[in-house]
């Protein structure tokens, strides 16, 4: 069987380090790795290969970045040819990027077998990139992979067949659980012992100058109170630079390494952000998270982990912080099978096609 894994963008990696190491133990399986290239600098893609143990891609596309349009397209047409060529017998697509949606587009088209990991989930946000990536995605995709059962419900409603759901669990948790060990012994020098871990990278908070500088002033305002440790995307900082903001009093970090950041984020006070996949990995490691979004696509972190959503209403993150700094913030619980064993299933399911 042949089974090609395409991924783009950073928090692709860790989601096909478990299925990748799950597969390579099954018999009669030929992988091939794909890399769009959607990321590209040392520290948003190469870094995280090497930590979660990915090999080498066999296949880079390099498209780089772009507008939306330009981007996915840019991954259609150097995937084609690939996917015709080499013939798969199944294609794995991860999560919600453009390079996951630029690729159930052509293998749809050319007859291919999608099967998507992390399928499912919905912020019924439409304005967000992702949800329409999502949308189209499982609308394509012959087998969809759920890390949690609203995942399943969303996509029953959505009128896909009940045969093509399975509900494996949070494949990025097997990353987690694997490298939390070297993660707990990584330093990053010059940190002090409480903080208040911060990401924020959704075009809605960052590419709007007043919108990123209400966020900056209230984590100025958490900074008084608890330093902020700021890791700052790309993106990001090029659009505080760009805007003439200032973020000066805040540790601004470069994008950390993989094991750097859970490290920092199984050790943190708090963490602050507006990624999907912190939302998880918080709520596995038990630590709390205050998201800056008025919605998510992972209310499984809302309704069983340690995530509130802050939304962007200071008021709200002033409130929440206060709760975690006299010792009240939310508890939580670990999802089902978010176990460290979503890549197995997986491997099971997908083998016996
Ligand atoms: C993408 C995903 C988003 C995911 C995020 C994680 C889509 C629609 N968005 O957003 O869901 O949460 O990755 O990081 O696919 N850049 C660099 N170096 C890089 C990559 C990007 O400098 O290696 C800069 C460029 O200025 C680029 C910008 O970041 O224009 C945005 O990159 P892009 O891939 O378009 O989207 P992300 O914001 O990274």
């Amino acid at each position: 069987m042949k089974i090609f894994h395409i991924v783009g963008a950073r928090p692709n990696f860790m989601k096909v380090a478990p299925v990748l190491s799950a597969l390579k133990k099954r018999d009669h399986v030929v992988q091939t790795l794909i890399h769009t290239g959607q990321h590209y600098d040392v520290n948003m893609s190469d870094v995280f290969f090497q930590q979660l143990g990915i090999p080498e891609p066999d296949v880079n596309l390099a498209v780089g970045s772009g507008s939306h349009a330009k981007q996915t397209a840019e991954i259609m047409v150097r995937l084609e040819p690939v996917v015709v060529e080499r013939q798969p017998d199944m294609v794995l697509v991860y999560g919600d990027v453009n390079s996951t949606v630029a690729t159930v587009l052509v293998c749809a088209k050319l007859g291919v077998r999608v099967g998507h990991v992390e399928a499912g989930l919905r912020s019924f946000d439409r304005t967000m990139p992702e949800e329409i990536n999502r949308l189209v995605t499982d609308q394509l995709a012959d087998l969809l992979f759920t890390p949690s059962e609203d995942g399943d419900e969303n996509l029953r409603r959505e009128g896909v067949s009940a045969e093509k759901i399975f509900f494996v669990g949070n494949v990025m948790i097997d990353s987690l659980v694997h490298l939390l060990p070297s993660a707990q012994k990584s330093k990053v020098d010059g940190l002090p012992e409480r903080y208040a871990l911060v990401t924020l990278h959704r075009p809605a908070n960052v590419d709007d100058s007043a919108t990123l500088k209400g966020i900056l002033e209230s984590l100025l305002e958490v900074n008084r109170d608890l330093a902020v440790v700021f890791p700052a995307h790309p993106r990001t900082r090029k659009r505080i630079a760009d805007f003439g903001l200032n973020a000066s009093q805040l540790r601004v970090l470069d994008p950390l390494p993989y094991v750097d950041f859970l490290g920092l984020q199984s050790r943190a006070t708090v963490v602050i952000t507006d990624s999907g996949g912190i939302q998880e990995e918080t709520t596995y490691l038990g630590v709390p998270c205050l998201t800056v979004r008025e919605n998510t696509e992972r209310p499984i972190t809302v309704t069983m982990g340690t995530n509130v959503l802050v939304g962007r209403d200071p008021e709200k993150l002033r409130a929440e912080l206060s709760r975690v700094l006299n010792g009240k913030a939310k508890k939580g619980t670990v999802p089902p099978l978010w176990d460290g064993h979503t890549g197995d299933r997986i491997a099971d399911i997908l083998v016996k096609r």
